[in-house]
């Protein structure tokens, strides 16, 4: 794939792992455009890509749980960004809290943001995806290892990602007679603010690995080069992923064994993720 002759939307860019995959893009000279909610975040962010080498940077300032937000950027798309062939569906939010401790409102949040939003931009744009002249289009989903690891304590997210895997998996079997690409990339713990200091103790508490967010830019360039389906990083969650596919019941053996830790850090009736 060359990137330099890519016209690329990454949601969520003023967050961690949006970031990093802009200043990624940007050194491969890429079209950007990049959304997110933090004008000033943006700006910035905007302002580096241009120095690191990217071609046309663009910001736009949009809600994605609103209609009203998602309007605003597909309009932003259509009206000033122009030849849009690549979507990175990246933003989202997280929770790491036990089930009945969840307000309805909450669980509502973090369903919209993590699989109404990006299924419903995804379903704005397609077309214009599809009728784009020049590069073959790309769409690429930011899902977690958790999309595929019922994990305590994130029940409404594990339920948004493992969403998100299967909506993209069926949207690439449907366009495959097309040359619209449909990829899916599980991150496993990142180093971003998305996690909670107690989320982060629990994963430092049960020995699991933080990745930085560069790396996973990386994979993500990896993935987009390489045209394959998903991809996803680290191990031991990669086998724990096939595992948990094939006998789910040795992977709730071992989390059963982990579950007063987890309940600990889990059960704390703050407001934070
Ligand atoms: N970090 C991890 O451990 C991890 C692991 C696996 C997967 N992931 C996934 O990676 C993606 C990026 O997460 P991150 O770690 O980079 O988190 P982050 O630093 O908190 O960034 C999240 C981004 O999403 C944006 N966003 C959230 N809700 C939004 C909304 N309603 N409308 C528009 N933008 C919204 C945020 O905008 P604001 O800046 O305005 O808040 C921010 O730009 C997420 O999909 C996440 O689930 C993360």
């Amino acid at each position: 794939m060359q990137f330099d002759r890519r016209h690329i939307l990454i949601t969520g860019a003023s967050g961690g792992i949006g970031s990093a995959l802009a200043h990624a893009l940007a050194a491969e000279k890429a079209s950007l455009l990049l959304h997110g909610r933090n004008a000033q975040a943006l700006t910035a962010l905007a302002d580096e890509c241009r120095q690191l080498g990217a071609g046309n940077v663009q910001t736009c300032i949009a809600d994605l749980t609103t209609a009203e937000g998602r309007g605003a950027l597909v309009s932003h798309v259509q009206r000033d960004f122009l030849r849009l062939d690549t979507l990175i569906n990246n933003a989202g939010i997280s929770r790491f809290q036990l089930f009945n401790q969840q307000t309805p409102g909450q669980i509502e949040q973090l369903l919209a943001s993590n699989i109404n939003a990006p299924v419903l931009l995804t379903h704005a744009l397609i077309t214009s995806l599809l009728e784009t002249q020049g590069e073959p289009p790309v769409i690429l989903n930011i899902g977690s290892a958790f999309g595929a690891i019922g994990f305590p304590g994130y029940s409404t997210y594990c339920a948004s990602k493992g969403a998100l895997r299967l909506f993209t998996e069926a949207l690439a079997r449907e366009y495959s007679d097309t040359a619209l690409r449909v990829q899916y990339l599980a991150p496993r713990a990142t180093r971003t603010r998305i996690n909670s200091d107690r989320a982060n103790a629990m994963t430092a508490a049960t020995g699991s690995s933080i990745d930085s967010p560069e790396c996973v830019a990386q994979a993500a360039l990896q993935l987009l080069r390489s045209g394959h389906a998903q991809a996803a990083i680290g191990w031991p969650e990669k086998l724990l992923v096939r595992l948990n596919g094939l006998r789910p019941e040795l992977i709730s053996r071992v989390l059963r064994k982990q579950l007063a830790k987890i309940k600990t850090f889990a059960n704390q009736p703050d407001t934070g993720a």
